[in-house]
């Protein structure tokens, strides 16, 4: 048992900070056992190692809901459109990871990278190669984080290389599940046809099988640009709109993550909601790809479960704190502002609810897994001055992200960086 001593910030509800200043986490093996002020706390469990982290603030793990592992090296290739970009940048980028040791190496990187931006869960898709998928259940195994892994599902519209039969895809995805699915209750399978385009059908229904049979996450892509969709509509014109695609193959479910979601129909938006599936809002991603701005103040209004996602390589790193504020600021610029806290909240119990986890993760009470990070708020202060207003030291964390500014990181109580 530990207890550490710090200030505490979550976010437990949409537009709601709660903050002790002076607070204390009782940790119990992965667990938070109490916590609160630490004049409440330091009496309660007299005796216990007291590890004073003051000046530095304890935050809830980020969730990182939509990226992709093997795109890592291809951040920043500018000016294109999704469909010539996925083509031009990342497909080849994908096909490298048929080696081996560049599979390892970039996994190894990124899952480093994950826990230096505050990032304790992540949600990844891989390529298409199950070596590489296994590597990547190694590599985050080692790195100690919490992470929903699997590679990305095309059986069609990709090049060869990157091509595998339903059958086989199915297969190999089913016994990556068997060995790595559950494993130290912090490594999950997940089921990730790409999107529509470069599945069939056969695929996708049979993906929904596989995800079914471990319970597992689900996750995909959908109408994150206009051409995107109007290719949907073509492949698929019995469907009534793009959602509709996903909902008749069986992968629409509470969890599933569904990346981007921008264009939306009323009717797709009433579709999503009743299948308890989540949109991954990814706002640096879809600017950009020119992909367009999606109406988050309205999604969250009407109650669509809203997580966030870095979408690497369209998005530009791994930070959640950059993503955060990008979000606040592209909610600006749609004149639908959505404020610092509730930003917060979407990177952490957003997505904890979105991955079924809202017991588990996502805020600092007690109960609940100790997947926490430590940040300076005094590096991202203009005068590097210790501030004691939560607002302005959550703004600054948002809008000045930097290096170095997460100093730590724990994973069911193991300190992993
Ligand atoms: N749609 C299908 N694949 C991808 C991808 O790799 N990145 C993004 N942003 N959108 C996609
Ligand atoms: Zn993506």
């Amino acid at each position: 048992m530990m207890l550490i001593r710090a200030a505490l910030l979550d976010a437990p509800e949409q537009g709601r900070l709660r903050f002790v200043e002076d607070g204390a986490l009782l940790l119990e093996g992965a667990r938070i056992q109490d916590a609160g002020r630490a004049e409440d706390l330091l009496p309660r469990h007299a005796g216990i190692e007291v590890h004073d982290l003051r000046p530095l603030w304890v935050l809830p793990g980020l969730i990182d809901l939509h990226t992709h592992l093997p795109q890592l090296e291809a951040v920043a290739q500018d000016g294109l459109t999704l469909l010539d970009w996925l083509e031009t940048h990342i497909f080849p980028t994908e096909a490298r990871f048929a080696d081996p040791v560049h599979a390892k190496e970039v996994a190894r990187a990124f899952f480093r990278g994950c826990l230096r931006e505050g990032t304790t869960t992540v949600v990844a898709y891989g390529s298409s190669h199950p070596e590489a998928a296994e590597l990547a259940f190694r590599e985050a195994e080692t790195a100690g984080l919490r992470a929903v892994l699997g590679p990305a599902l095309m059986d069609r519209n990709a090049p060869v290389a990157l091509l595998r039969s339903a059958d086989r895809a199915l297969f190999e995805l089913e016994s990556l599940g068997n060995a790595w699915h559950g494993r130290h209750g912090r490594l999950e399978l997940a089921v990730a046809p790409r999107f529509a385009p470069s599945c069939t059908p056969t695929l996708m229904r049979g993906a929904a099988a596989v995800a079914a049979r471990f319970d597992a996450v689900i996750e995909t892509h959908l109408a994150e640009t206009p051409a995107e969709i109007a290719w949907v509509e073509n492949l698929f014109p019995e469907a009534p709109h793009y959602t509709g695609v996903y909902e008749a193959m069986g992968l629409l479910g509470p969890r599933t993550l569904l990346g981007h979601g921008i264009h939306l129909s009323a009717e797709e938006r009433d579709v999503l909601r009743a299948s308890g599936a989540s949109i991954v809002h990814c706002p640096r991603s879809n600017a950009f790809l020119q992909s367009g701005t999606m109406p988050l103040r309205r999604w969250l209004e009407e109650g669509l479960p809203v997580g966030l996602g870095t979408d690497v390589a369209a998005g530009p790193s791994l930070s959640m704190f950059e993503e955060m504020g990008f979000a606040c600021q592209a909610a600006k610029l749609r004149g639908e502002p959505i404020g610092v806290a509730t930003a917060l909240h979407l990177a952490t119990l957003g997505g904890a609810r979105a991955l079924g986890w809202e017991a588990r993760l996502g805020t600092l009470d007690a109960g609940k897994e100790a997947d926490f990070i430590l940040v300076d708020p005094a590096l991202a202060d203009p005068l590097g001055r210790e501030s004691s207003e939560p607002q302005t030291v959550l703004s600054h964390l948002l809008y000045r992200a930097r290096p170095g500014l997460v100093r730590g990181a724990y994973v069911q109580g193991v300190r992993c960086l």
